[in-house]
């Protein structure tokens, strides 16, 4: 399974919360797994991209629709690579009206979204967990962190501000990080990249679960 683009979070039926990713990283990676061997289920939340040829596209809106979704796919599962920008909040109520302006100030109540990749890495039987870190500052520190607190088996980090950001770019470079330590791939196009990606995921896959036959 990879998840991939951004959630979107309704505020009102024609308003909501979301974020700058396109969906570009996620579906590269979907078709460089598809080519090294895997049958892929994408769950993509809204991104104005053809899905690879053969990969079972699964669209969502939301983090929850996602997290729904993730789940009732996860059991036949060996690798599960978390590239969406999922919203870490959702709008406590979503207007079933637009929402009006009445007043000067508009206080938004927002409440903790699922965290998908976590609860994925806690299942019995869990599959390869792999997170994706969009960090601003400290993007090594901070994806660490991230590893750590999910309990994934690995985490790509990239940044996602200035003039490098991963956000809606055509090329992007990746930290990588797992139990071992650390390494980089360097910039390049974001369908390169996934193939380098893909490399290094099967080799970690392969090394945690010796037994299963490539
Ligand atoms: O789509 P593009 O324009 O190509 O951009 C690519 C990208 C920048 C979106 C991608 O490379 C990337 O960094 N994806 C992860 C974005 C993100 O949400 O990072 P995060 O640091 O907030 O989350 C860490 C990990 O937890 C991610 O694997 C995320 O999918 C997962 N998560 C986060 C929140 C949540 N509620 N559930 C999750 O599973």
């Amino acid at each position: 399974i990879v998840t991939a683009g951004p959630t979107w979070e309704a505020l009102d039926p024609v308003r909501g919360l979301t974020n700058h990713s396109s969906g570009r990283m996620g579906y590269a990676l979907a078709s460089a797994l598809q080519d090294a061997g895997a049958a892929i289920t994408l769950i993509s939340g809204p991104a104005a991209l053809h899905p690879p040829y053969g990969v079972n596209c699964i669209r969502i809106t939301s983090a929850e629709e996602m997290a729904e979704s993730v789940m009732a796919n996860i059991a036949t599962c060996d690798i599960f690579v978390g590239v969406a920008a999922v919203a870490d909040y959702r709008p406590v109520v979503s207007a079933e009206q637009k929402i009006k302006k009445n007043s000067e100030t508009l206080t938004l109540a927002l409440v903790r979204n699922p965290d998908i990749l976590a609860m994925v890495a806690a299942l019995d039987n869990a599959p390869f967990t792999v997170g994706f870190a969009a960090e601003t500052e400290n993007v090594t520190s901070n994806a660490e962190k991230k590893l750590t607190a999910k309990g994934i088996d690995m985490i790509a980090a990239n940044p996602v501000s200035g003039d490098n950001s991963a956000f809606n770019s055509d090329s992007n470079e990746l930290t990588l990080i797992d139990k071992n330590g650390i390494s980089h791939l360097s910039r390049c196009s974001k369908p390169l990249l996934a193939q380098k990606l893909t490399k290094e995921i099967a080799r970690r896959y392969y090394e945690t679960y010796p037994a299963k036959d490539s």
